[in-house]
């Protein structure tokens, strides 16, 4: 199938991106305010406890933040994250290799995509005491018993025009293009309130403004480049 830019699936290209893009702290991300200063008091109590945070479920659309989210709480906690998705961890022995890896207090980040194969059985494993962290666009779909496991829940929600900006804005200064706020405001109106296709469309942008202007993302700039795709 052809590749759209319109698609919030993860591509090959955003999976570098997002990785520099991703802001590192609860204090650098933008948006997801209610989300945002829960973790804050979880982390701290957690932290303060010694203790691992308790298993956290963010469930929304695709683009949202819930991989950023969860290698946020890994930075803050001090902890590392390991990354799996449901249909990986059905592979006999992948399960094992991971959670054989986990340390005291790490952070598993566990894609759960639902209707896609079960568990065929289940064993008892000694672990230590790591925090779950569940990403799934509908929670609604789980388990119940699954969904009573996790102790913390957030539903992401899509980002507001200014909030856009403002990681636009941030995302040119982070990939080092200079970006005017009209431009920015155009490329926010283009990204149906998700930072994965903001970031997306400001790098199509940005090759325009590169090779057809002088560089700087301006609206008319911006205007023409979103106008191609
Ligand atoms: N890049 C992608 N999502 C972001 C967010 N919520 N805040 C800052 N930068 C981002």
């Amino acid at each position: 199938m052809e590749k759209r830019i319109i698609t919030t699936d993860v591509t090959e290209e955003d999976f570098s991106l997002e990785g520099n893009l991703r802001p590192q702290t609860l204090d650098d991300y933008i948006g997801q305010e209610k989300t945002k200063s829960t973790l804050k008091v979880y982390i701290e109590a957690a932290k303060q406890r010694h203790d691992a945070l308790d298993h956290v479920l963010f469930y929304g659309p695709p683009g949202l933040g819930k991989t950023t989210l969860s290698g946020i709480i890994a930075n803050e906690m001090g902890v590392h994250m390991k990354v799996t998705s449901g249909p990986a961890i059905e592979k006999p022995g992948e399960m094992a290799a991971i959670l054989n890896n986990l340390q005291e207090g790490d952070i598993l980040f566990v894609d759960i995509m639902i209707g896609k194969g079960a568990y065929a059985r289940s064993i008892r494993l000694d672990l230590p005491k790591f925090t779950l962290v569940g990403a799934t666009t509908r929670a609604g779909l789980l388990s119940a018993p699954l969904r009573d496991r996790f102790g913390v829940m957030h539903h992401l929600e899509f980002y507001t025009h200014e909030e856009l900006k403002t990681i636009i804005i941030r995302s040119a200064q982070v990939l080092g293009v200079e970006i005017d706020e009209k431009g920015a405001a155009e490329i926010a109106k283009r990204s149906r309130g998700t930072p994965r296709l903001a970031n997306r469309l400001l790098k199509r942008v940005r090759d325009f403004a590169q090779v057809k202007y002088d560089g700087r993302i301006t609206y008319d700039v911006a205007c023409f480049a979103l106008n191609l795709l």
